[in-house]
């Protein structure tokens, strides 16, 4: 990818942009869909990392049987788009929300919902008396990051009871995912978080099945977990969505032995515009154009950029090695911190294949 500017298109791109190295990006989605499919879980990639109905087709050409979605906005461009299958991760709530919800399935939408309360099953229930078909429905559980979710497991088999017993409706699966684990950087802690995880899970599991009520689908994971998700239950399905572009706090972390390895596929490109010879130079990308987060973002491939900091909403600064320093009007790829906050910025992405010559502009259009 450091030679990304010698493709034919990319000189007058003006920065700040976002790159996406091809050659990885498609690796990373063939990984993934070969590590679920020889570990026996299905494979629903998260859109909320991307927001590009573009990606999202490839991840299931690439062998995903759905997509997950954090918002109705999500949604609403992957049914535009014509994709099914789309799990929207987030309680529904509220008249806005509830209507937007009911528009998507009036028009054919191919959506189904999480509740975490009874009170949320009896919303959604009454949205879907005007459906000839039930809608599906499954059970969100707290997997122990606080933040939706049923809290006990007989809360969550109250949850499943009330969808059981709503014609309207039909429990779908289980949905517990663990936020708070996934970027744990030592590997025996983030171990041990994740078999609470397991035990939240599976208890609530039992709890629902104890009521004689299946449960076709577990849902969870993201990309820090999916590993352990896969191999050691209860989820028979992962929602990981960082893996499809990576990024720096994926990048530090320790991860188990024998687990795949995503490679860095996303980059924003800033330009040098002020060099008045201090310890850096200055570059047109500041918190518009990198999303914050506690790690930093990454200068590489550039002779004497050694780090990145924020320097306002605009402008950045690249601290530069002893002996050389990148020259004013140099283009640098910058390894994002966080992908989805930072993808999430753009309107587009241009997607850069370095073997085939090739560039072209990708819309975000998931916003
Ligand atoms: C509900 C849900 N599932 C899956 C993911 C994907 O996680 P990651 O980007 O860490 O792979 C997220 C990310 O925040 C999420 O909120």
């Amino acid at each position: 990818v450091e030679d990304w500017a010698t493709v034919p298109g990319t000189t007058d791109l003006p920065t700040p942009c976002l790159v996406l190295d091809a050659p990885a990006f498609h690796r990373n989605l063939a990984t993934m869909a070969a590590f679920c499919r020889d570990a026996g879980v299905s494979l629903r990639p998260h859109a909320k990392t991307h927001k590009s109905s573009w990606i999202a087709r490839q991840q299931i050409e690439c062998g995903a049987t759905g997509i997950a979605v954090a918002t109705l906005a999500e949604g609403a461009g992957l049914v535009a788009a014509g994709i099914g299958s789309i799990l929207l991760t987030t309680p529904a709530a509220g008249a806005a929300k509830l209507s937007q919800l009911h528009g998507l399935l009036a028009g054919g939408g191919d959506l189904t919902v999480v509740a975490e309360s009874v009170e949320s099953v009896a919303e959604l229930a009454d949205l879907a008396r005007r459906f000839s078909k039930p809608v599906d429905v499954m059970v969100d559980v707290d997997a122990g990051n606080g933040r939706t979710g049923a809290l006990t497991p007989g809360a969550a088999a109250d949850v499943a009871s009330a969808i059981a017993a709503r014609p309207e409706l039909r429990l779908a699966g289980l949905q517990a995912y663990a936020g708070h684990v996934q970027h744990i950087g030592s590997l025996a802690d983030r171990g041990t978080s994740q078999q609470a995880v397991r035990d939240r899970t599976s208890a609530a599991l039992a709890a629902i099945r104890a009521r004689g009520i299946a449960v076709p689908i577990v849902t969870g994971g993201g990309t820090g977990s999916f590993f352990n998700d896969a191999r050691l239950g209860p989820f028979t399905e992962v929602q990981p969505g960082s893996y499809t572009v990576m990024d720096q706090e994926y990048a530090i972390l320790e991860t188990v032995p024998g687990e795949p390895v995503f490679e860095p596929a996303i980059y924003v490109v800033a330009t040098v515009v002020a060099d008045a010879g201090r310890r850096w130079v200055t570059v047109d990308a500041g918190s518009k154009a990198l999303a914050e987060s506690y790690t930093s973002p990454l200068p590489v491939a550039a002779t004497g950029a050694h780090s990145y900091r924020p320097m306002g909403d605009e402008l950045g600064a690249i601290e530069t090695t002893a002996g050389s320093r990148p020259a004013r009007g140099d283009r640098i790829l910058i390894r994002p911190a966080h992908c989805d906050p930072t993808m999430n910025l753009y309107r587009s992405f241009f997607l850069i294949d370095v073997g085939e010559r090739s560039a072209r502009e990708i819309p975000i259009d998931l916003r």
